[in-house]
């Protein structure tokens, strides 16, 4: 059964914490909802975890859309978060509408996430209006990293952080069901997830937020790039997996894979034909 919207509201009010984590693929949507997490958000994060590219601004909503689908086919309860693109909703609100519709319709998602406020809040409107729910994102954002001076934490003076609590509550007031904190300093996110009604997810936001949030590759030590300061490594898969893959490589040139067990057998009055044949 999936989630729904009105049992992750109550999770706030019952001050149980939400779990999101990003996915890319069906396998890792798949293992996300064995362990039980409540959101998987296909990221835009795609862009630099999986896609090779060095920021999340070039991915196409094509590109996202097959990641999309693949998470949708493997996430039963959790609640599938489409990351709109950078240039997928900023020009107009039909478009926006458009390509949320496209995210829901053809890739699966159950909401869409966009990034920023201001004029974002007419897209979230719009969006929600056509009847798909919207997670906002405020803090940092990466898609407008270059505008925000980089990837640096946001709201760390009073007038900045003032900013991110307005944005955080003009989000809720444009009708988001949810908002990603990110890179904020603790006590604003702290105060923010209080000022509004809606669930907080924190990525770099600290604790009181009402969820948090990871990235896939960060979450398992897949990628190799120095972690942010606020990840926490629950495994560190990419030197297990460096070391399958040179034990395989080892062992073919060795000759000892595969074995006996790894190969068909033929009948031998079948190979002596077969033989006798050829
Ligand atoms: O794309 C992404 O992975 C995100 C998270 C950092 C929240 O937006």
């Amino acid at each position: 059964m999936k989630l729904s919207l009105t049992e992750i509201a109550e999770k706030k009010r019952r001050g149980e914490k939400l779990v999101m984590v990003t996915a890319y693929d069906h396998p890792s949507a798949v293992l996300a909802e064995e362990a039980g997490v409540d959101l998987v958000l296909v990221g835009d994060s795609a862009a630099d975890n999986v896609l090779g590219y060095d920021s999340t601004v070039p991915v196409t909503i094509d590109e996202l859309l097959v990641l999309v689908r693949a998470v949708a086919r493997g996430a039963e309860r959790a609640i599938v978060v489409g990351d709109l693109p950078f240039g997928s909703f900023q020009v107009s609100s039909e478009e926006a509408v458009r390509t949320a519709v496209r995210f829901v319709k053809e890739g699966g998602a159950d909401v869409v996430k966009l990034e920023g406020a201001g004029r974002a809040l007419e897209r979230v409107q719009a969006i929600v209006g056509a009847g798909i729910p919207v997670m906002g994102h405020v803090g940092l954002t990466p898609q407008s990293a270059t505008q925000l001076g980089g990837y640096r934490a946001q709201g760390r003076t009073a007038e900045k952080a003032r900013r991110v609590l307005a944005d955080a509550r003009a989000l809720e007031a444009a009708g988001c069901f949810a908002l990603v904190l990110e890179a904020v300093p603790a006590a604003v996110a702290a105060r923010i997830t209080e000022a509004v009604s809606i669930p907080t997810i924190g990525i770099g936001a600290g604790s009181a937020c009402d969820g948090q949030v990871l990235v896939w590759h960060d979450v398992l030590g897949l990628s190799d790039r120095p972690p942010a300061r606020f990840v926490k490594r629950y495994a560190e898969l990419r030197g297990e997996i460096r070391e399958a893959l040179e034990r395989f490589a080892a062992d073919v040139r060795a000759g000892t894979f595969p074995g006996d067990e790894h190969t068909y057998a033929i009948p031998d009055e079948e190979l002596e034909a077969f033989l006798a044949g050829s």
